[in-house]
């Protein structure tokens, strides 16, 4: 999605500018621009279809020459990515400049009537729209404010956007608005900030206000910030916030990618998830969110889980261990569908709202519904603060740290840690988990992060060679049963989004329903296959594939004979509790997606047309 940083103090705007829309390339982007205000008051503006380096190539002659500037990375929406539709877009009589993330809904409605009053168009954009009736709203009122001016056409607009704006007339003034999508200020030593995330500004300030939804903000270094709601235009007391991650954990550190680099983190992060939560020498979860909420989740008639992409996935996992260890029925939902197809919900219902980012459109937008028809909405989110983590009535964050690949991976695993402290802790108080089976079950999951090092240190070389060889392949399958169905669907959707291999996910039952009729020498068939559950039926369908001469990658327990017997090749994972399988057997899904992804010279971390956050719908 489209990344927006600004900038006014003493440093060099233009360096701020370019490393801090560096630093949000993960959000996944197809062109990048930048506007700098130049002492006299005017603007100067680079901007082109392509990466920041190319951004970089035709402007660093801007190097040292402002103190104030803005920048944008455009995740195309409304026109092809190129140079003209890029941001910033500025408005006819060449004053106002803005960039802009998200969609300006009614933009059309909006276009007919400035073209009417003969304003004219050079990109396709919704955003020079915007920028248009913030001029047309000075032009028709002159003694207007600037911030004024942006405040009444906000209110003209419906949609969901992060905006930024200058004016030439009013040198000095930043004005940011959000609606939908999020947006940080920064507030250092006579200096601020403005970006769609902190990561931009966390190496200079620790100090953050995140705009509220419907609030704008006018920032300048004489009259510091002022945020205002843009309804009412009521002041509003800037809340400020302490950053609680550092530089060091949104860098590579040594790995060629941040995808490897998260998947390596994994142990660590698990165990972060885990950590003051799960204490085992005591017999207990101790999770402050559920605490507060226990009889109200232990009496829920139903829990509804909505989500998206590998959140979804995760999601999948909490039904099998909601089910099976607190006994509450479950249903999962893609957020997508359950916003727009008048679900039936009411008080008695429990929504888990799972996001890594928090701010993902489509999930917001369910809980927003949730929550109008009366249920209590549990959220489990990564990112601190972000805006789900602060709609929802309560909730856990899976402090897996930034994930910064596009493609999610330790976000995941920390997702099923969260889920598993959930479903036990539930069906440990409403008794359906005795004491007995509930220590066995916590003491395993203790373990988990060892044994998720253990395989990462013993499989990474063995799947680097497998990957090398299905390189070529234009197909993939993945099978899996029980807990581990979603995770054959979660390989198959990490294997597509960073190498563009079509790949699917399927449970390995039904395989024999359809997609056995793909099955040729050629077809690579990843099927997980612990010894745990219905390995005996899992056998059965090795046996159906190598009948029909696929060939098969499977992913067994250390000392496994039958499956590694037929298979082609081993992925070895020690043992583990059937629920936990699912975290263990992800970490070879993720790495072989990776190296094969590598292998085929794909943008690995910003693989094409993806976003990290997808905060439009
Ligand atoms: C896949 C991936 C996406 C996200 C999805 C939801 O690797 O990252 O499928 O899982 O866009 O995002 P969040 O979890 O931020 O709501």
């Amino acid at each position: 999605m489209c990344g927006i940083v600004g900038y006014t103090g003493f440093r060099d705007a233009y360096d701020v500018v370019i490393n801090g829309l560096r630093r949000l390339e993960y959000r996944g982007y197809d062109s990048a621009g930048v506007i700098l205000e130049k002492a006299d008051g005017e603007f100067e503006i680079k901007k082109t279809k392509g990466k920041v380096d190319n951004l970089v190539a035709i402007s660093k002659e801007l190097h040292n020459t402002s103190r104030l500037g803005m920048g944008h990375t455009r995740w195309a929406t409304h026109g092809v990515p190129s140079d003209n539709n890029s941001h910033p877009h500025v408005s006819n009589n060449g004053k106002i400049a803005i960039v802009h993330n998200g969609i300006i809904e009614n933009y059309d409605t909006i276009k007919t009537m400035l073209i009417n009053k003969d304003y004219s168009f050079k990109s396709e954009t919704d955003t020079e729209v915007l920028v248009n009736l913030i001029q047309y709203f000075m032009d028709k009122e002159p003694s207007l404010t600037f911030a004024d001016a942006v405040r009444f056409a906000l209110n003209e607009v419906y949609g969901a956007y992060a905006v930024s704006v200058l004016h030439e007339d009013f040198p000095g003034q930043i004005i940011v608005a959000r609606l939908g999508s999020p947006l940080a200020i920064g507030i250092g030593d006579n200096e601020y900030f403005v970006a769609s995330d902190a990561s931009p500004f966390v190496e200079f300030t620790k100090e953050a206000v995140y705009l509220e939804e419907g609030h704008m903000a006018t920032i300048s270094l004489t009259d510091g910030i002022d945020i205002r709601t843009i309804k009412e235009n009521t002041r509003i007391e800037p809340v400020v916030q302490e950053l609680r991650f550092n530089l060091e954990q949104i860098e590579k550190g040594g790995f060629e990618h941040f995808m490897l680099k998260e998947i390596f983190e994994q142990p660590k992060s698990i165990l972060d998830t885990m950590r003051g939560r799960l204490l085992v020498d005591e017999g207990i979860i101790k999770m402050a969110g559920i605490w507060d909420h226990l009889e109200r989740l232990t009496n829920a008639e139903r829990i509804i889980i909505i989500a998206c992409g590998t959140s979804w996935h995760a999601g999948l996992i909490g039904e099998y261990l909601i089910e099976e260890f607190a006994r509450i029925p479950v249903e999962v939902e893609y957020a997508s569908e359950f916003r727009y197809r008048n679900p039936i919900v009411s008080s008695k219902d429990i929504v888990i709202a799972i996001s890594q980012s928090g701010e993902t459109a489509d999930t917001m937008a369910a809980i927003k519904l949730a929550k109008e028809k009366g249920a209590f909405v549990y959220g489990i989110c990564n990112v601190v603060d972000s805006s789900i983590a602060r709609f929802t009535d309560a909730g856990s964050y899976t402090h897996a740290g930034p994930e910064i690949g596009v493609a999610s991976t330790k976000a995941f695993t920390a997702q099923l840690t969260i889920l598993s402290l959930i479903a036990i802790k539930i069906g440990h108080h409403n008794g359906n988990l005795g004491k007995a089976e509930f220590m066995r079950l916590i003491t395993e999951l203790d373990a988990i992060p060892k044994k998720v090092e253990e395989v990462l240190n013993s499989v990474d070389k063995t799947v680097k060679e497998i990957a090398a060889k299905f390189v070529d392949a234009n197909n993939f399958l993945y099978l899996g049963r029980g807990y581990n169905f979603p995770a054959a669907l979660e390989g198959a959707l990490k294997l597509k989004e960073i190498s563009y291999i079509h790949a699917e996910g399927y449970p390995a039952a039904e395989m024999k329903h359809g997609p056995i009729a793909l099955i040729d020498e050629n077809m690579p068939i990843v099927i997980i296959a612990p010894k745990i559950g219905h390995y005996d039926k899992i056998v059965s369908n090795v046996q159906e594939i190598k009948a029909r001469k696929g060939k098969v990658i499977a992913i067994v327990n250390k000392g496994d004979t039958q499956v590694a017997a037929m298979a082609d090749y081993i992925i070895e994972i020690p043992e583990t509790a059937e629920c936990f399988s699912p975290i263990l057997a992800s970490i070879p899904l993720q790495l072989l997606a990776y190296y094969i992804a590598v292998d085929r010279g794909a943008n690995v971390d910003q693989p094409r047309n993806l976003a990290k956050s997808v905060t439009v719908e």
